[in-house]
């Protein structure tokens, strides 16, 4: 059994004053609980040294939303890895469906980006999934393949060996539908063979795979037990501490607690 991973993105939300308390929130929520698996949040970049300040002491971990292709250099309003891990992040999310569309990143950024989480000592979680009209006429399988074959092949095993997966289905994001758990165990199976094929079966068995889209307290658990699922990629819910906290119990009994 892997060990969950309960993440929340909470985008463009939350600046310093906000996100604080929200922190606050979650990490009081966690305290006393036996985790079975990890709590993860990603604030925007200017409110990390607040939140991660605010979780020091705490079992939730600090993550950003996304980062820089570059190590350092004339790159004007980027962030590198490497000040995301000096501020205390330990993940980074890659290749977020926003960014895909919103700033047109590619594979090439994607390879490139993920390079850069790992040689900076941190996690990336690296989302992939189609879109609703890829899915409406079937092809939601292949453009999953693409998603992968266009980046897991050009890691190196050590950097594939501690990704994070996170199979983001477009559709379900932000609209509250959410893919039932058959859909998503249908997927994430299938994201376990392509990587088993492209990276050898150990990683892909040791690989964690997160659900993102539209997850709630009352959809967690469910989602959670699937053989495939190690978890989520949280946004709307995430925002709210009692939602984010009814997730990671949904986590916590699917895991057995
Ligand atoms: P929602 O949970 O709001 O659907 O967002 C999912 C997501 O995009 C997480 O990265």
């Amino acid at each position: 059994m892997r060990r969950y991973l309960a993440a929340g993105n909470w985008k463009l939300n939350m600046g310093p004053a906000e996100a604080v308390t929200l922190a606050r929130k979650i990490s009081m929520g966690v305290l006393g609980m036996d985790l079975r698996g990890e709590v993860l949040v990603c604030p925007p970049f200017v409110s990390i040294p607040a939140v991660a300040d605010v979780l020091e002491d705490s079992v939730v971990h600090c993550g950003a939303q996304t980062c820089a292709n570059d190590a350092a250099g004339a790159h004007t309003g980027e962030v590198a890895a490497s000040m995301l891990a000096e501020v205390g992040c330990s993940h980074v999310i890659v290749a977020h469906s926003e960014r895909r569309t919103d700033q047109r990143e590619s594979d090439d950024d994607f390879v490139a980006k993920i390079e850069q989480v790992h040689d900076a000592g941190l996690i990336a979680v690296f989302c992939y999934g189609e879109q609703l009209e890829d899915r409406k006429a079937g092809r939601a399988a292949d453009v999953v393949r693409a998603h992968l074959e266009g980046v897991l092949p050009r890691l190196t095993r050590a950097k594939a060996d501690t990704l994070v997966l996170a199979y983001e289905p477009v559709w379900a994001i932000g609209t509250g539908e959410t893919a039932t758990p058959d859909q998503a165990q249908e997927i994430h199976a299938l994201s376990r063979e392509i990587t088993a094929g492209l990276l050898g079966p150990g990683v892909a068995d040791r690989m964690r795979i997160l659900y993102g889209g539209s997850v709630k307290p009352d959809n967690a658990e469910e989602l959670f037990s699937m053989e495939d699922i190690d978890g989520g990629l949280v946004g709307g819910a995430s925002l709210k501490a009692d939602d984010f906290l009814g997730i990671i119990r949904g986590a916590q009994a699917a895991a057995g607690a």
